[in-house]
């Protein structure tokens, strides 16, 4: 476990306060108070540390750092590449980024720089190299932060300057030799889209090309590959003066980047939840949404990560900006904890008095010192988490289910035109991951490269691109005896958006031909009968042939393709693979992964009937720690849960479970 415990505390910015000592001295005490264990520094420092081109000045951070360590407070220490100070932007204009439509950014805001400047890489580098130097193996710093949301707050997060142009088309020499071979792959013919010349290759435009989804796939990973390369040459910065591991913070299923890609850059994953609890009165869409991205994260590295960023109280970037309401934020800490995560960091430790973010909660208001709610409920965090530091220590959640989510995929199906317009890849997934959750099955999330082996239970929404080896790992797959579950508008295109011909990649494995897809009007919605219940057909209407040995589990009701298969199961080798045609919602899919969890032998880890609201993870080491969390606000109970121990109050727990409202209650038991 990164610092010897679960760390406790956030982004903290004493820069902004270096003018009152005071400040600074209640700072350190009241985190004391707090509970706080562990702090961020200088994510957006570089004005204080580089006043002038190539004058440092760190002693202010050196006093701060050694004053924390004092106290027994652990730093993670941030290079502070995620904003620019004036004179860099005035004196090198090269460094701010260029966007889509081919205006350069005006200096100010954050996450403005071009990731391929060499002007920009040699000052941060320089930068970089001078903190590893002075502060890289101070005793209580623990971990490097990389920069700040990469690709964030801009357009598509790229740079569309000449040198990213440029850079584009290396990387498209690299990747495809021949223009020839890139005019193919792209299918340039079409509307006379062939290039003759490498020059020609521009980034998708709002006043260009953007019609062309092999090139907007292509750029997507291009922008990757280079902030990568970015991320990795921040790192290689710090590393020369210190061993110490490197991060730097995720943000939400982010369309962006490629988390599976740029992970690969990092010692550990981090991540900035702000989920919009009160946004109705049923917590669940939400709840299972920020669970899914805490189980994302987990699941790049399959090991525990942080929690780098989290609201102490309200956020201020969103219209509605509820107040959490009693218990909310202790349940969304546990929450964290109960999907992989060996921290509860927040953004941020003090409101700042002035500029953008003087209104975005902080564990310390302007007004009122330690006396607030939020005050009181950070404490209240602080206070639980030592007790959880060694049953957690050496534990992770280790599903047997996995749900595909597939960046390319993403931008492939979202970019592409037709059968539908409005594609939203991961509401498709979540809407499958909110059934998962409902019934307490954790599920790991992958991509097209990943390792299938050791899940019994695969499911790929939408999967319309099918990059290669991935029909053949799926079929090895269920040969062997996995349970794979897929939908309609799947195994449609390759890696280069050109659609497959002949047949569906996976027709023997899935059992259906597919022949037409309806993306019908409301006014056309259908219908289908599974289990005896009637469910709604809508959105994407898949009209597929089964073949022989195929079993119908459902059929469409109304229209000209009343009849047609709507659901279906195919045994192959000794696993099995299910087929939903048709977009139907959670309901559905509520009853029919009840059934398909059941074939794959899955329950969850109190092998109970879960309450609406109440869901439940595990962490496994030499004891098994089951988290059993209520999102509703009002008290359940949960029955049939057979025998535990209350890790925290030591309470035997048999048979029958109460939680109060928004509570999150930790159990244990021996592992066999
Ligand atoms: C992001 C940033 C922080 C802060 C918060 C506010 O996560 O990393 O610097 O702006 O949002 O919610
Ligand atoms: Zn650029």
């Amino acid at each position: 476990m990164l610092g010897g415990h679960l760390l406790h505390g956030g982004d903290y910015n004493p820069e902004q306060w270096l003018d009152c000592p005071e400040i600074l001295e209640e700072d350190i005490r009241l985190m004391k108070e707090a509970g706080v264990n562990c702090v961020t520094l200088g994510v957006f420092s570089w004005a204080v540390l580089e006043p002038e081109e190539g004058v440092y000045d760190f002693d202010w951070l050196e006093r701060i750092i050694e004053n924390l360590g004092k106290e027994g407070i652990q730093v993670i220490l941030a290079t502070p590449s995620g904003a620019m100070p004036h004179w860099l932007t005035q004196k090198y204009p090269e460094v701010m980024q260029v966007q889509a439509d081919g205006r350069r950014n005006l200096p100010g805001k954050r996450h403005n720089f071009c990731y391929t400047s060499p002007v920009m890489r040699e000052k941060i580098t320089a930068l970089d190299r001078a903190l590893s130097k002075r502060f890289g193996r101070k005793e209580n710093v623990i971990l490097w932060h990389l920069s700040n949301e990469l690709a964030g707050n801009f357009g598509d997060g790229a740079c569309h300057c000449e040198l990213c142009q440029s850079a584009f088309r290396e990387w498209l020499k690299e990747r495809y030799g021949t223009l020839e071979e890139l005019n193919r792959a792209w299918w340039g013919r079409f509307w006379s889209h062939v290039y003759t010349d490498w020059e020609q290759i521009h980034s998708p435009a709002p006043h260009g090309e953007y019609t062309m989804t092999a090139l907007t796939v292509d750029w997507r990973r291009f922008v990757t590959e280079q902030i990568s390369g970015f991320c990795t040459m921040e790192r290689r910065a710090v590393a020369e003066y210190s061993d110490l591991p490197a991060t730097t913070n995720f943000m939400d299923t982010f369309k962006n980047l490629d988390y599976n890609r740029l992970q690969k850059e990092l010692d550990i994953i981090s991540w900035d939840n702000y989920p919009f609890w009160h946004r109705e009165k049923d917590e669940v869409p939400v709840a299972a949404w920020s669970a899914a991205n805490h189980s994302m994260m987990r699941s790049f590295q399959k090991k525990p990560f942080l929690l780098m960023e989290s609201a102490p109280s309200v956020i201020n970037w969103r219209n509605n900006n509820p107040l959490k309401r009693p218990g909310m934020h202790m349940l969304s800490c546990m929450q964290a904890l109960a999907h992989g995560a060996d921290s509860v960091q927040y953004f941020q430790w003090r409101k700042g008095r002035g500029s953008y973010e003087k209104f975005h909660g902080a564990v310390l208001d302007h007004k009122n010192g330690s006396d607030t709610r939020t005050f009181r409920d950070v404490s209240e965090v602080g206070a639980r988490l030592p007790g959880l530091s060694s049953l957690l220590d050496g534990t992770v959640n280790r599903p047997k289910a996995a749900i595909l989510f597939d960046w390319e995929n993403w931008w492939a199906v979202e970019d592409t035109t037709g059968p539908r317009l409005d594609f939203c890849y991961p509401d498709w997934v979540m809407e499958h991951y909110r059934a998962f959750w409902e019934q307490g099955i954790e599920a790991d999330f992958v991509d097209m490269n990943a390792d299938l082996s050791g899940y019994r239970l695969v499911s790929a929404p939408l999967n319309y691109m099918y990059r290669a080896g991935w029909a053949e790992k799926v079929r090895d797959f269920v040969s062997g005896g996995g349970i794979f579950v897929t939908t309609c508008f799947s195994g449609e295109v390759d890696d280069t958006d050109l659609c497959f011909t002949g047949h569906h990649p996976l027709e023997d494995v899935l059992g259906i031909a597919p022949e037409e897809i309806d993306a019908p009007s409301e006014e056309f919605e259908n219908s289908f009968t599974y289990s005896g219940k009637d469910y709604p057909a809508h959105t994407l209407c898949a009209v597929v042939r089964a073949k022989e040995g195929t079993e119908l589990l459902a059929s469409y009701e109304k229209d000209f393709y009343a009849g047609c298969p709507a659901v279906t199961k195919h045994a192959y080798g000794s696993g099995e693979a299910y087929f939903l045609a048709a977009a139907s919602g959670i309901a559905f899919l509520r009853a029919f992964y009840k059934d398909v969890f059941a074939e794959a032998g899955l329950e969850n880890a109190l092998g109970a009937e879960l309450p609406y609201g109440v869901t439940v993870t595990e962490r496994m080491g030499k004891e098994r720690v089951v988290f059993v969390m209520n999102f509703r606000n009002e008290p359940v109970c949960v029955d049939g849960i057979g025998t535990w121990t209350d890790a925290e109050t030591g309470e035997a727990c048999a048979d029958r479970l109460q939680l109060a409202a928004f509570q999150c209650r930790v159990l244990t038991k021996q592992a066999d």
